[in-house]
């Protein structure tokens, strides 16, 4: 039995192979362990199944001197610091294509929520302010026929993509290579400054990392239309949101859906009281197929890792 260290009180079933196999020490709390408390408890385990509010930096890796595998319940992995684990042979893995549809599905269903005022045309019934029906009543626009940007097209990317070309509308991609599969269907790739010049609605779905930190910002949104809608299922930071208050303040872009934030889960307080804004709370992956196939997958990853396998999958 090797041991291991579980941040979060996953329901049992979930993670039920793991609770068997192993010697599970799991974090009683809902709420995040302290990175002291990480520290603490990493001490002598052979894994660790984390989640991605969980910092596991270079600092938490010297503590762990007999960890083996670090099994993240996400597909990012900017929690972690990949390079300095695989540098001490510790297995860094995640849990894609499980949530490519939910995720995907939540960033249409934020295109919709923005481009037909959903949101604020609810909050607007609640209150009791509907008072019949009106010719100007909430009007918005449509996705067939308008230019989507799809930013990063990975697996969430493409689908989102396929998705929305399937409804009828156009779609331009920022990616590092070509997508054949997404070109056959229509859509064509670009220079991100041709995407934000031209798209009606843009959706980010890039991992965060060095080169993709703040890549919509003060001058992005300069190149923006005034009509423009962003929308945000990849990472906080991927947007400098201070910038991204001052656009919609300003009215330099028309809206924004953000599922994910720069200072998770804390949020730009202006944002707050905008009514063409609309805010989850990073819940892409939230359907229960996903968030289960998820546990089952992470579970595996150690699993497999501590047996000497190769896991279902590896990062880098
Ligand atoms: P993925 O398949 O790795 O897709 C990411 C794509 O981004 C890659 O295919 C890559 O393009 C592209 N990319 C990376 N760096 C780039 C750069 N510097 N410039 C241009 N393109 C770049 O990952 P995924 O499964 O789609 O997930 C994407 C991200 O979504 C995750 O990392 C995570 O942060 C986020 N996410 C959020 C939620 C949520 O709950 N909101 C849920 C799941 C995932 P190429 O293929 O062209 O190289
Ligand atoms: C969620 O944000 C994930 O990366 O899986
Ligand atoms: C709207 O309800 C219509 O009938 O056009």
């Amino acid at each position: 039995m090797a041991k291991v260290f579980i941040t979060y009180p996953f329901s049992e079933d979930w993670i039920k192979e793991l609770l068997e196999k192993h010697d599970c020490e799991v974090y009683p709390e809902t709420s995040p362990p302290t990175i002291d408390e990480i520290k603490k408890r990493i001490k002598k385990k052979d894994a660790i199944l984390c989640l991605l509010r969980d910092p596991i930096t270079r600092e938490v890796i010297d503590e762990a001197s007999a960890l083996k595998v670090i099994s993240n319940y996400a597909v990012g992995y900017d929690n972690i610091d990949v390079e300095y684990a695989i540098s001490k042979g510790i297995v860094v893995t995640n849990t894609p294509d499980i949530l490519t549809n939910a995720t995907a599905e939540l960033a249409l269903s934020l295109v919709f929520a923005l481009i037909r005022r959903i949101v604020e045309a609810d909050k607007f019934t609640r209150e009791g302010r509907f008072e019949g029906w009106l010719p100007e009543l909430f009007l918005g626009m449509e996705l067939s026929g308008s230019t989507v940007g799809v930013v990063g097209a990975g697996r969430i990317g493409s689908s989102f993509a396929e998705k929305v070309m399937k409804l009828g509308a156009n779609v331009l991609y920022f990616s590092r290579r070509r997508k054949v599969h997404l070109e056959k269907l229509g859509a064509r790739m670009v220079e991100l400054e041709e995407l934000l010049k031209k798209s009606d609605i843009i959706s980010l779905h890039l991992p965060l990392t060095g080169e993709t930190h703040h890549i919509i910002g003060e001058k992005e949104f300069q190149m923006m239309g005034r009509n423009t809608f962003l929308v945000n299922t990849g990472r906080g930071a991927l947007i400098d949101e201070v910038a991204l208050a001052e656009a919609l303040a300003s009215g330099r872009i028309a809206g924004a859906a953000l599922d994910v934030y720069e200072y998770e889960p804390g949020i730009t307080t202006s944002l707050l009281k905008m009514d063409n804004v609309v805010l989850t709370p990073h819940i892409g992956s939230a359907t229960y197929r996903a968030r289960k196939g998820m546990a089952e997958i992470a579970v595996k990853n150690i699993i497999l890792t501590l047996e000497g396998k190769e896991p279902l999958y590896r990062v880098k």
